[in-house]
């Protein structure tokens, strides 16, 4: 067995976040090339549902086949074993993306230079925000007009609320994109437009080397100079330590598509980004170079094939080392369990591992076993934290519309929440089960999917909710006061907490107001 810290510290697990079309999926592409894991760029087709129309289900069943084989890619890049999740691209799946980054280390977020910070983005590094997870940011697309690289400074500042250092600066942009400076390693990084090619780069001594002036003209690089004493005059020097505390975030410049920039990105990223880090549990902090194995489950993917109802399940190491046929305690149902046929992603290929370390993520074959959150030990109850449900935006009551199918409608129901793919809610009032997503399509799939794996048939009816919050109390007789008299608002969710209804945002308001004894969640996790 190798070393378990050199293991630990050779890895860097994390995920690559952005507002759809900024170019992730590019970008992925073009870092497994530098890996050696894919030899020629279009190989990588993930988050494409996002541009298909929310009733086109051939395009999302083709969407969880591909996005199985894509969830986690990894490779080797010099000393470096490199794993990047995958989160979807569409907003309706929003809270797969935040699961997935309870699983990774750090994040690399990746903005459109012409866009600039878009929704989506925001939200996610709230998320990250609240982790403190390191991140990088990639400003793309420098090939076409866009802003200003200031004013995408300021905007990432503001809209990001977390400061920013550059770490290379563009030369002009757009059609007059002469490339960037690379301030992290020093040097001029040529742009030339070209697909397959990646940078040249001309070795300079510092930013006054007259070299510079020779490549780029008088002009820009007096236009460099000026930009980069602005830069060292407004921005602290980089400091790796407030960068793994999430409180700085290093920025570079390129184009993802025309491979620029892009393994000056990856050759900093693996320099700074942190290997595995310690991880809460409800019980203890657990340290990845523990000798004993831990691991939760952050994701579920349901077979594509519906007549075998399994599903994989990914299980992130957090400590010691993950062997295959080993005996690990499934910590919710108290079992023991062997997994005789867990899978590592290396390369986009599946294949049957022997062993994993924290950071790594294995696939494990799953009938039913898990669900999200589910913590695997070597005997130690242990229960780990982050993985909240975040009160959902959209609700609607499911109905039946087979009785003859009512079990396995039930069990449909039951794994698809499993799985994450939504939440439930029973109303305490009329017993009616509730539904809540983050976005439209999630109600197709739960439909599409039902009827074509479980054969079960169901309709949705409106009900015009605002928010579910999760309620506590420590004053027993206040909540039961409050429950009694929001009855027709009570709900409980899957494991059986107190869940309020609230119509609208001035009925939350005003139940915040009269009953102050009463604390409201809009996660689960308090
Ligand atoms: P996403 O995963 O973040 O949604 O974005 P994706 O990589 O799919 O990129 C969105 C579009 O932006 C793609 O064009 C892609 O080719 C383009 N793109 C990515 N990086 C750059 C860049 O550095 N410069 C320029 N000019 N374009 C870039 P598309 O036409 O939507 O898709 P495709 O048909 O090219 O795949």
């Amino acid at each position: 067995m190798a070393n378990l810290n050199s293991e630990i510290e050779k890895r860097r697990t994390f995920a690559i976040i952005s507002h759809p079309d900024a170019g992730k999926t590019t970008l992925t592409e073009k870092l497994l090339l530098f890996g050696g894991a894919i030899h020629v760029a279009g190989a990588v087709k993930s988050n494409k549902i996002k541009k298909t129309a929310t009733s086109d289900w051939m395009e999302i069943e083709k969407q969880r086949g591909i996005s199985v084989a894509t969830s986690v890619m990894g490779f080797n890049y010099g000393d470096y074993k490199i794993n990047i999740l995958d989160t979807p691209g569409h907003q309706d799946f929003a809270e797969d993306t935040f699961r997935t980054l309870t699983a990774v280390d750090s994040v690399i977020i990746v903005v459109d230079v012409a866009k600039g910070v878009e929704q989506q983005t925001r939200r996610l590094m709230e998320v990250c925000r609240m982790r403190h997870t390191p991140v990088i940011i990639f400003v793309n697309k420098l090939d076409r007009e866009g802003r200003d690289p200031f004013d995408i400074l300021d905007e990432l500042e503001s809209e990001l609320q977390i400061k920013v250092r550059p770490l290379s600066w563009p030369i002009n942009i757009g059609l007059h994109f002469k490339g960037v400076y690379n301030i992290f390693e020093g040097g001029l990084d040529l742009f030339t437009p070209d697909k397959q090619k990646v940078t040249e780069r001309v070795e300079i001594n510092d930013i006054n080397d007259p070299v510079i002036d020779e490549t780029i003209g008088d002009r820009d690089a007096a236009k460099l100079r000026e930009d980069i004493e602005l830069i060292e005059g407004v921005y602290p020097e980089f400091n790796v330590d407030d960068y793994l505390a999430g409180k700085v975030a290093p920025v570079f410049f390129g184009s993802a598509l025309n491979t620029f920039g892009v393994k000056e990105l990856l050759d900093c990223f693996v320099q700074i980004a942190p290997s595995p880090r310690p991880i809460h549990a409800l019980e203890r902090e657990v340290k990845p170079e523990e000798e004993k194995f831990t691991g939760f489950v952050f994701k579920i993917h349901a077979n594509m094939d519906p007549n075998h109802r399994s599903c994989i399940a990914f299980v992130k190491i957090c400590s010691g080392v993950f062997q295959r046929n080993a005996p690990y305690k499934h910590v919710r149902h108290g079992k023991i369990l062997k997994f005789a046929a867990p899978t590592a992603f290396m390369a986009q290929k599946k294949d049957i591992v022997d062993e994993a370390y924290p950071g790594d993520i294995v696939g494990i074959p799953d009938s039913g076993n898990f669900k999200i959150g589910d913590t695997l030990t070597e005997g130690e109850e242990l229960h780990f934290k982050g993985l909240p449900s975040f009160s959902p935006e959209m609700f609607k009551y499911i109905e039946n519309t087979d009785p003859m199918k009512t079990k396995q409608l039930n069990k449909g129901i039951e794994q698809l929440m499993d799985e994450g793919v939504a939440q439930m809610f029973t109303n305490q009032f009329n017993g009616r089960k509730i539904i809540g997503t983050v976005g439209q399509l999630q109600f197709e799939v739960i439909q599409y999917r039902l009827l074509h794996e479980y054969g079960a048939q169901c309709r949705w009816e409106p009900i015009s909710l605002y928010k579910a919050c999760w309620i506590e109390s420590d004053d027993k007789e206040a909540l039961e006061a409050f429950k009694k008299r929001k009855h027709q608002f009570m709900a409980i969710d899957k494991e059986g907490r107190d869940v309020f209804l609230a119509d609208s945002g001035y009925v939350l308001q005003m139940a915040q107001a009269d009953f102050p004894k009463i604390r409201f969640h809009f996660t689960s996790e308090f």
